[in-house]
C-alpha cells in the first residue's frame, strides 16, 4: 500500500505540479456471488467488495475548478469543469460518474471548493466488476473527508446510485454502491434491497478460491439491454399486482408466482419475472446453505442462477456461456456475475485445481472465441476509505 501511495504521489505531482497537501483514497470493485438482477425488483443480493478497485489522490483548490485525470484513460488528458456548471457532458466520458456525485452533494447544499484529482484503477473497466460504482464511491469518500461532511454511509451509497440513475442515465439498483460502500474483509453482504436491511456473512470457503474470469468482451450498461430488463420487470409487477397485494417482485414467493401463469399473455414478461422471483428465493437458500457450511449446495444454487440468467432473463452471451461451460467441470459452483451481456464469471474452485482451471479454461476459451480471458483470484476486502 505504501508503494502504491508513493507512486500515486509521484504521478499526481507530474500531472498537477506538486504533491503537497495530497490525500489518498480507495474504493473497491465488487463481485456478486448470487442474487443477480434482483436488486431493482426489491429482492436479495449477496455481493462482496474486492481488494482491487480505484485509487484517487486529491488536493483541494481555492477556486471552483475541478480537474481530473485518469491513468487508465490518459489519452483523454486532464478533464476540467467548474462547480458552477456541473452538467453531463458526453466528451467528459468517465468523469461523468464522479461529476454526478458532486452534483448530489451540491444539490444538498454542501459548500465545496475545486479539487485536483488523479485516478488509477486496477479493476478492468466494463468487466462487470463495477468500475463505475467504484468511481462514484471514491468521489463520495473524497468529498466527505475533504470537506468534513458528516454523512451516513448508506446515504452515501444512495447518493452514488442516484448519480448513476439521474446523471449518467443507467437505472441501476443499489447493489454495487452498497457493496462498495459497506464491504467488509472476508465477508459477503446479504442485502434486502427493499428495506436495505443487511447482514455480513463470513465467507468460510474451506479450501476453495473465488476465481473471477473476464470474458474480455467489453460492454457499457448505458447501451446494453439493462434498462429494457427493468422495464420488463415493471410490466410483470403491474400484471401480478392484479392478483397480489405486493409492492415489488421481491415480496412474491415462487409458489404464488407459479400459480399465476395464466395472468401473462406475453411469455417473455413471464420468463423475466420467473427469473426475478426464483433468483430471489435461490439467493436466500444459497446463503442459508453457506451459513450451514454446505458449499456444494451453495455451488449448485450458483449453477442454477446462471441457467436462469441464460434461459429466462437472457442477459448472458456466447462468451459468458462458453466460459461457464468450460469452468463447470473444475468448479463447485459457477455463474456469470454483474449485469451480464459480457463481463465476468465467478467460480468457486478447489485450491488444488486453480492452476488447471486457468490452463484449460484459458486454452479452450481462446480456441472457441478467438481471444484470451483474464483470471483474477479474488480476495474480499473493505469498503471505500482513505488510505
Ligand atoms: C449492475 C447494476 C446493479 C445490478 C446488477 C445485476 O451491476 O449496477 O444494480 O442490477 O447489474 O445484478
Amino acid at each position: 500500500m505504501d508503494n502504491m501511495k508513493r507512486k500515486l504521489r509521484e504521478d499526481f505531482s507530474r500531472t498537477f505540479g506538486s504533491k503537497d497537501n495530497t490525500r489518498v483514497f480507495f474504493a473497491p470493485g465488487r463481485v456478486n456471488l448470487i442474487g443477480e438482477h434482483t436488486d431493482y425488483v426489491g429482492g436479495h443480493v449477496f455481493p462482496c467488495a474486492l481488494n482491487f478497485g480505484t485509487y484517487g489522490i486529491v488536493r483541494k483548490r481555492s477556486d471552483r475548478t475541478v480537474r481530473m485525470f485518469s491513468a487508465n484513460m490518459d489519452e483523454k488528458g486532464i478533464i476540467e469543469f467548474s462547480l458552477d456548471e456541473v452538467i453531463f457532458d458526453e466528451s467528459h466520458d468517465w468523469v461523468n460518474y464522479p461529476k454526478g456525485v458532486i452534483k448530489e452533494f451540491l444539490s444538498l447544499g454542501h459548500p465545496l471548493s475545486g479539487m485536483d484529482i488523479y485516478v488509477y484503477g486496477d479493476i478492468p473497466n466494463g468487466a462487470g466488476l463495477s468500475s463505475s460504482a467504484s468511481l462514484e464511491l471514491l468521489m463520495g469518500v473524497i468529498i466527505e473527508s475533504l470537506f468534513e461532511i458528516d454523512i451516513d454511509r448508506i446515504e452515501l451509497c444512495k447518493m452514488s446510485q442516484r448519480a448513476e440513475n439521474n446523471f449518467v442515465g443507467v437505472n441501476c439498483g443499489i447493489m454495487d454502491q452498497f457493496a462498495i460502500g459497506m464491504g467488509k474483509t472476508d465477508c459477503a453482504i446479504l442485502l434486502d434491497c427493499d428495506t436495505l436491511n443487511y447482514e455480513y456473512v463470513p465467507l468460510v470457503l474451506k479450501g476453495l478460491s473465488i476465481i473471477i474470469t473476464n470474458t474480455n468482451k467489453r460492454r457499457g450498461l448505458a447501451d446494453s439491454k439493462y434498462n429494457e430488463r427493468r422495464e420488463e420487470t415493471d410490466k410483470a409487477l403491474a400484471i401480478l399486482q392484479r392478483k397480489f397485494d405486493i409492492a415489488s417482485l421481491g415480496e412474491l414467493s415462487l409458489v404464488d408466482f407459479e400459480s399465476s401463469k395464466d395472468l401473462f399473455v406475453d411469455d417473455v414478461i413471464y420468463k423475466r419475472s420467473r427469473h426475478s422471483v426464483s433468483e430471489n428465493e435461490r439467493t436466500l437458500k444459497a446463503v442459508e446453505s453457506l451459513m450451514k457450511g454446505d458449499l456444494k449446495l451453495f455451488g449448485s444454487y450458483m449453477n442454477a442462477s446462471h441457467a436462469s440468467l441464460r434461459d429466462d432473463y437472457e442477459v448472458t452471451c456466447k462468451e459468458l456461456d462458453t466460459l461457464v461451460m468450460l469452468a463447470e467441470p473444475f468448479s463447485v459452483g459457477v455463474r456469470m456475475t454483474g449485469a451480464g451481456f459480457g463481463g465476468c464469471i465467478v467460480a468457486l474452485v478447489e485450491d488444488s485445481k486453480v492452476e488447471e482451471f486457468k490452463k484449460v479454461v484459458g486454452l479452450e476459451y481462446e480456441k472457441a472465441i478467438g481471444y484470451k480471458p483474464t483470471f483474477y483470484v479474488a480476495s474480499i476486502g473493505d469498503g471505500a476509505r482513505e488510505i
